[in-house]
């Protein structure tokens, strides 16, 4: 079992690749008031979680009640692929803002693996060069999150190591 220290107050950023799970470990982990899921947001700014022309406006509201969370104090999940190192800069950023410490999660699975839980969903429609790329960026991001600013980085390596993950909360105080 990999036990994830987690403070009790943190904002955490899921990272992987579509397909990776981030949305099913986010359920199975957190109440679904505290994860802000980039998804639901292109939902609300565009009626269409898939539109990424919304991509920006949607992490504006995101990256806003993102903050309003933080300063009452509460923990706030990020499910969105957050493979590009400006995306987590914007997390990092909102964190600092509110004196909250950033911890990032990564759910690594074999690309195969990903790629066919992808195809399988007719709600997502892009092809396997897009998810090509994420792996890309994924295999990047290793080097960069370390020096991101991130008080700690999960790595979850496959789906038995993902499955059997626990969350322990960290006392602040
Ligand atoms: P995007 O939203 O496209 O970025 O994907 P995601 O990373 O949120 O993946 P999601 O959690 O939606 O998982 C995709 C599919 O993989 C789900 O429909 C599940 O059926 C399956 N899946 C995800 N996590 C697990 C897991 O831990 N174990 C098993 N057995 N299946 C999983
Ligand atoms: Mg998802």
């Amino acid at each position: 079992m990999s036990v994830l220290d987690i403070p009790e107050l943190a904002l955490v950023a899921l990272v992987g690749v579509s397909g990776s799970g981030k949305s099913t470990f986010a359920r199975r982990h957190f109440a679904p008031s505290q994860v802000l899921s980039s998804d639901a947001f292109r939902a609300m700014v565009a009626d269409d979680e898939n539109d990424q022309s919304a991509s920006a406006d949607a992490f504006d509201a995101l990256h806003y009640v993102a903050g309003k969370r933080l300063r009452a104090g509460r923990l706030t999940v990020v499910d969105a692929t957050n493979l590009q190192p400006h995306a987590r800069a914007a997390l990092v950023r909102v964190a600092r803002e509110h004196d909250v410490l950033p911890v990032a999660v990564v759910l690594d699975v074999p690309e195969a693996l990903a790629w066919e839980r992808t195809d399988a969903r007719a709600d997502r429609t892009f092809g396997r060069q897009v998810l090509a790329r994420m792996s890309r960026d994924l295999r990047r991001s290793y080097a960069q999150l370390a020096r991101e600013g991130f008080r700690k980085v999960h790595v979850l390596r496959g789906v038995d190591e993902i499955e059997a993950a626990e969350i322990r909360y960290e006392r602040l105080f």
